[in-house]
């Protein structure tokens, strides 16, 4: 067991990983040098890495890559996506190549507003915390001008504070119920700072108002924070196309393959064994470009999820329906990200990112984030409808198999070759690799 350390964040880069190899690699040298491998050559940008966060002591590399083909309300994309998953891009590539012969994807933001709250216990009278509240709404709002000031002037701010009254549900527990505006940033500074430059004014002037008792001037803050849940913060996304248009197979035709789509979007409607990983097929596409854009992807996936169980059950974020000849598929999700502010303008391949989009506003990341998913949720049904989700998982995961075998590049293709028109599975792929290795047994 590792001793307990104080003053760790204190020492040095070195001297971190020097207790590391002490008392967890029992000073191997081989974890040093992994931990070393992983440094960037360039100090500049090591340090920029470094200091994104508290003891870093290495880069944890995932895959960026690039999914092209998107065509998105009229315009062409290459979208930036950072994930792990084999199969996850180039699902995504091959969804985004379908939909471009058949009139590419319509996206359309339907609301921005997003949300803060101040949690506080007021011990007294509601009627008379109302008339309060009502009382030094302005000055709430004035108190955050110097904070505000910059936002409005890009059209943002706050646009509405509500008081709650939750006592109902808690004794003495209310809430200031703040609506914000934040339009390209994400906001969580400028909502967090506004909360609690209101909460302070709260009760200061509560302390002045000459109609509460003493123990009504005293409100206790419990905490001021913004809601990752953003349910007034959508973006639209959908394709449509002819019946005909659809994919067939040997085993369906267009129109068998419509039904069976719409069935399996409807499963994961009612059922949510199957939504979790339905949406979390969504995820796929949506975090992906969420984390090469530099946003928070915690804070779209609380959101997301807790939308998809806005009703009271958890469902699909997708919907698809066939009307007389026309098939759509379409997603609604809330999506509060931003492209100022945080890593965009700090991280090189965020901003590399960006570039590569076009340097988007926050609008237009949301319309091709949700595009993003909705590939991925065509891509992955698409799949599981037809032959079934190994094949393509299999054959995307071929390479880490080998990998796993320190195969060598002839290996790789030989084997490549071979796994093209054969089923990949991991026993078969160590079959085959031991054959190339030793041909006699
Ligand atoms: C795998 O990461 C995602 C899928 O399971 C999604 C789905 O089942 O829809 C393929």
């Amino acid at each position: 067991m590792a001793p307990i350390v104080s003053g760790f964040s204190k020492l040095s880069k070195s001297d971190k990983i020097q207790w590391l190899a002490q008392h967890h690699f029992n000073n191997n040298t081989d974890a040093i040098s992994i931990i070393k491998r992983y440094w960037n050559s360039d100090e500049k940008l090591q340090q920029l890495h470094d200091e994104f966060t508290e003891n870093t002591i290495s880069n944890y590399y995932l895959p960026f890559s690039v999914a092209p083909n998107f065509t998105i309300n009229n315009k062409h994309y290459t979208i930036p996506m950072t994930i792990e998953e084999s199969s996850v891009v180039a699902a995504a590539s091959k969804a985004a190549k379908f939909w471009q012969n058949r009139g590419g994807f319509t996206a359309e933001v339907l609301s921005v507003s997003k949300v803060g709250q101040v949690h506080f216990n007021f011990f007294g009278e509601t009627e008379k915390l109302t008339s309060f509240f009502e009382q030094i709404k302005e000055r709430l709002l004035a108190s955050t001008e110097h904070i505000t000031k910059n936002m409005q002037k890009r059209g943002g701010g706050i646009t509405c504070i509500e008081l709650r009254d939750k006592t109902a549900e808690i004794d003495h527990y209310y809430q200031l119920h703040c609506t914000f505006e934040t339009v390209d940033a994400m906001g969580a500074n400028f909502i967090n700072s506004c909360l609690e430059q209101l909460a302070s004014t709260l009760q200061k002037e509560a302390l002045q108002f000459p109609v509460f008792s003493e123990k009504e001037k005293n409100i206790e803050i419990i905490m001021s924070i913004l809601s990752n849940y953003v349910p007034e913060c959508i973006v639209r996304a959908s394709v449509s196309c002819s019946i005909e248009e659809l994919p067939k197979t040997k085993e369906l035709s267009s129109e068998q393959y419509a039904h069976k789509f719409v069935q399996a979007v409807k499963i994961a409607q009612i059922e949510p064994y199957r939504a979790v990983t339905h949406n979390k097929g969504i995820m796929n596409g949506i975090d992906a470009v969420v984390l090469a854009t530099g946003n928070d992807f915690r804070a779209i996936e609380a959101g997301a999820h807790a939308y998809a169980a806005r009703n009271g059950r958890y469902t699909s974020l997708t919907s698809a329906s066939v009307t007389e000849n026309t098939f759509l598929f379409s997603i609604e999700i809330p999506l509060a990200l931003g492209t100022v502010g945080g890593l965009t303008s700090l991280h090189p391949l965020v901003k590399l990112a960006m570039q590569l989009l076009g340097n988007p506003n926050a609008s237009e990341l949301m319309q091709i984030t949700a595009v993003a998913g909705l590939a991925q949720n065509f891509a992955a049904i698409n799949s599981l409808i037809t032959t079934g989700i190994q094949q393509g998982h299999m054959k995307m995961h071929l390479m880490n198999i080998l990998n796993q075998f320190d195969a060598s590049t002839k290996e790789k293709e030989l084997l490549a070759s071979y796994f093209s028109t054969n089923t990949v599975t991991h026993s078969e792929v160590v079959a085959q690799l031991q054959k190339i290795r030793n041909p006699q047994t």
